[in-house]
């Protein structure tokens, strides 16, 4: 058990105690799947693409909603560079991106499950810590939350984390967790390993619920 914990105490990832729970009001569903409406041109699409380079659109229903927060306030600010994501942040207001952050989420986040996974490769074996080994994330209350990786596309997952193994894509704790990843193999094998996991995850369709 002990070694799962070791990449938090080395990245010294702050440990919230629930602390921040209910710091804010939560953001207004309703008002936030209205103000979603521009989003899903793109995604609201099964299976959506993004064009040079060619990969899928993340799956955002059931997402954290801390981490779209994060997320959206990282292209707003082009932290997280994206162009077209940054044109669709630049005019959101924090309001406006807790409101879609809520009714992309739903009323409660997306449980973490203790039931162990089938097989996780070595590749994956120190995500766990923080993703869950089955890709829902854990009980503890981490801030920053992790986002849930199961069900994602894979496509995206190994854009992901290609972006994070090159510095593309800044983020002080995935930046160290992706340099275990050593090879372009080894991308694809967690990629693959998270995204074929089962998981509430799913294209945010105007009829999703
Ligand atoms: C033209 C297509 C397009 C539109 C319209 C669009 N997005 Fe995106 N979105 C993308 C792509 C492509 C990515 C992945 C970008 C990357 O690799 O960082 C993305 C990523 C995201 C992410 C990050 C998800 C994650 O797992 O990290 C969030 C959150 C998001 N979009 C929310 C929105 C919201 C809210 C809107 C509407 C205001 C919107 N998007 C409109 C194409 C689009
Ligand atoms: C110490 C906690 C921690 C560990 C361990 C960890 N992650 Fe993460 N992960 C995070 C956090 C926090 C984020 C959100 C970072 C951000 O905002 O860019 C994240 C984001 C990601 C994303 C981006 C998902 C998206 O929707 O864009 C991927 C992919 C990912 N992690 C994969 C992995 C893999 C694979 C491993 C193991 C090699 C791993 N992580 C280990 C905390 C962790």
């Amino acid at each position: 058990m002990l070694f799962r914990l070791n990449p938090l105490a080395c990245l010294g990832v702050a440990l919230t105690l629930g602390l921040s729970m209910g710091a804010h009001a939560a953001g207004d569903r309703e008002l936030g799947e209205k103000k979603f409406y521009t989003c899903y041109g793109c995604h609201g699409v099964v299976d959506y693409k993004n064009a040079y380079p060619d990969y899928s659109v993340p799956k955002l229903r059931h997402q954290n909603a801390a981490y779209l927060i994060t997320a959206l306030k990282e292209y707003r600010e082009s932290s997280r560079p994206h162009a077209t994501m940054h044109a669709q942040a630049a005019s959101l207001s924090d309001e406006d991106i807790e409101d879609i952050a809520a009714y992309l989420q739903g009323a409660d986040s997306v449980k973490p499950s203790a039931s162990t996974a089938a097989k996780a490769p070595k590749q994956v074996a120190a995500c766990g810590a923080c993703h869950g080994e089955n890709g829902l994330g854990v009980e503890a209350p981490l801030n920053p939350k992790p986002p849930v990786l199961a069900g994602q596309h894979e496509d995206y997952l190994e854009q992901a984390l290609t972006a994070y193994r090159n510095g593309r894509r800044k983020n002080v704790v995935m930046n160290g967790m992706a340099q275990l990843l050593t090879t372009e193999e080894d991308v694809k094998i967690a990629a693959a390993y998270f995204a074929n996991l089962p998981s509430p995850l799913t294209t945010a369709t105007t009829d999703s619920k």
